[in-house]
């Protein structure tokens, strides 16, 4: 039986472009009108997680030639205190996009403070205002993974319309968004989740397969159609021969090879291009308040 070759989606070269254009981008901001696009990020406790990604992001937005505002709160602190930063921030006029590394600790109400920042500012777009728009297909800022997704999609495959998408995860950061996405990009979207019958069944059943449930390996070779496009979301950390650890998708990417048509790898897929798109949306943000086109 002749198997098929499965291309590698290379997130991480794609997203290297995508930030080389968005620098050039803000070269000619800063030259032409004098404006610098600034993004704060604000993190509240010492998830060692959180604060990797946080380190990051601060790195990529210097390297892009944006301005970079870090905030680190102790785990303890009020939601009075987070929710007042946040309107200190929506205040700023050097500030145009506004982070809050999730999750927040337990105490805090994660929706009441997101719901804060200026949602001309909201470059996660977990405002419910841009919630809202992208559900009714109003121009907004649209979460950074699923966009990322769909950038990576479009580029692999070209025109989406007619295909069968699955979405196997229902988070509001990922899964919801990037159905509606696909959505605007005319596929047929099925939404699946931990508690979805025939899983595999469903699963088989997509041209698109996009894997958002944060459980390592979850999704099995068996389950996806030949040729099919995998996107994989998850970053998993789970222990590795001689008590290492490594990272690791949702999707089981050696079972994967020689049936998908194309996937992702974690690391170096999904990853790299949700940082390349939360620097679009500030450069989006920066321009919409300036009145820079
Ligand atoms: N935590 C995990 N992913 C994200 C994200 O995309 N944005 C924010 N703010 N927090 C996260």
């Amino acid at each position: 039986m002749s198997q098929i070759e499965t291309k590698i989606i290379d997130g991480k070269a794609f997203a290297a472009g995508l930030v080389e254009s968005i620098r050039a981008d803000v070269a000619g901001l800063r030259a032409s009108r004098g404006i610098q696009p600034g993004l704060a990020v604000v993190l509240v406790g010492e998830d060692a997680a959180s604060q990797v990604y946080v380190r990051n992001k601060a790195k990529q937005t210097v390297l892009a030639g944006m301005h970079s505002l870090e905030f680190k709160l102790p785990a303890e602190t009020p939601e009075p205190e987070l929710i007042a930063l946040v309107k200190q921030l929506n205040a700023d006029p050097k500030v145009h996009g506004i982070l809050v590394q999730l999750p927040l600790p337990g105490h805090i109400d994660s929706s009441k403070v997101l719901d804060t920042i200026n949602p001309d500012k909201d470059v996660d777009g977990f405002h419910i205002i841009n919630a809202g728009r992208l559900a009714v297909g109003l121009p907004g800022l649209v979460p950074c993974t699923p966009l990322g997704c769909v950038m990576l999609l479009t580029e692999a495959l070209g025109d989406l319309s007619g295909l069968n998408a699955v979405v196997v995860g229902r988070s509001n950061i990922v899964g919801k968004p990037v159905a509606q996405l696909l959505l605007a990009q005319n596929c047929t979207v099925t939404i699946a989740h931990s508690r979805s019958r025939n899983l595999a069944e469903i699963c088989r059943g997509a041209d698109i397969l996009v894997a958002a449930v944060g459980r390592p390996e979850m999704i099995k070779g068996h389950w996806i159609k030949p040729g099919a496009t995998v996107i994989d979301v998850g970053i998993n950390r789970v222990p590795a021969a001689a008590g290492k650890t490594k990272l690791v998708g949702d999707v089981a990417f050696d079972e994967a090879q020689g049936i998908a048509g194309r996937i992702t790898p974690v690391p170096g897929g999904v990853g790299p291009m949700t940082i390349a798109c939360l620097l679009r949306n500030t450069l989006t943000a920066a321009k919409r308040i300036e009145g820079a086109g």
